[in-house]
């Protein structure tokens, strides 16, 4: 018989495809209704993403992430996590971005859990040296990805244990915080997917089946496909229509296990950009 998981905030309201600004849907969704939300979100470096430019000041950037922190805190379910990928600024102009984004959210009041060092195994296409075979200006390649995890309120996820479907040997091994995972190489038009492994991993770490699963910066919908995939409800949130059609058709294809059998997306038009990023109100 299929299992269902009481979500009395959010019945109706999940395994959505939403085409919208991530802090203005996150203002429009119930208080505490996602177990889990796992993003990445556009890193500020002029990557070319369909409909807005990469690069705004830095402290306008961090204070557009915190307007989104916070409105993702009221979401979170006590015990919610949030695994936040964000990867080293480039070789030359180094910039700890991960330091400034885990300061903000701990100032935010999230507890951080731990820090998971995702090594892409890229070093084979490798360029830039900085100065070869010489102390005077040599390169360290940012052949990693940190994926920093967090706690709203408590470290305890309630649920249920006949709802875990982490196996012993992948528990030990995603409990090893070193991943070596290669880059996602289906790109699907886009510049930044996730690989699905990665999330495959923190999905089944750290949520139950039939919990909910959330990327407010989802791109192609790798977090929402993967997590229907393994029985939990998602909700996919993307300022890109494009990307949000490519989503759609992904998550549609996925194959929720017979116990947990999540519906298809329900696709929802765009909402505003109120808050988009670099307007007003974004701290
Ligand atoms: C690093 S990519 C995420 C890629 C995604 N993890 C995947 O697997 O495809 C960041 C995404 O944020 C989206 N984005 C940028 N600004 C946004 C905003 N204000 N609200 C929602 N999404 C936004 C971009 O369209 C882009 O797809």
């Amino acid at each position: 018989m299929p299992r269902t998981v009481a979500l009395p905030r959010t019945v109706g309201k999940v395994d959505r495809i939403i085409h919208g600004d991530a802090r203005a849907v996150l203002d429009r969704l119930p208080k505490e209704s996602v177990h889990l939300a796992i993003t990445s979100p556009p890193y500020n470096l002029r990557i070319p993403y369909r409909g807005y430019t990469d690069d705004l000041p830095p402290e306008e950037y961090l204070a557009w992430l915190r307007g989104v922190w916070r409105a993702l805190l009221r979401v979170l379910v006590p015990g919610g996590r949030f695994v936040l990928n964000v990867a080293p600024t480039s070789i030359k102009n180094f910039r700890p971005i991960h330091h400034d984004l885990s300061r903000d959210l701990r100032d935010l009041g999230f507890i951080m859990r731990t820090e998971i060092i995702w090594y892409k195994q890229t070093m084979g296409r490798r360029t830039a040296w900085g100065s070869w075979r010489s102390p005077s200006n040599p390169h360290i390649v940012p052949s990693w990805e940190y994926v920093l995890v967090f706690s709203k309120d408590q470290w305890r996820l309630p649920g249920d244990r006949a709802a875990i479907d982490i196996g012993p040997k992948e528990f030990e091994q995603f409990s090893d915080g070193f991943w070596p995972i290669p880059p996602e190489r289906k790109r699907a038009g886009h510049p930044a997917p996730f690989p699905e492994l990665l999330i495959e991993r923190l999905v089944k770490f750290y949520s139950y089946r039939g919990n909910v699963v959330l990327d407010m910066f989802g791109g192609t919908g790798t977090v929402a496909a993967v997590a229907r995939r393994l029985g939990r409800h998602y909700l996919h949130i993307d300022s890109s229509e494009e990307y949000c059609r490519i989503a759609a058709a992904r998550v549609a294809a996925a194959r929720p296990p017979p116990e947990y059998p999540i519906p298809p997306p329900v696709v929802r038009p765009g909402i505003a950009r109120s808050e988009r990023r670099g307007g007003a109100g974004t701290d």
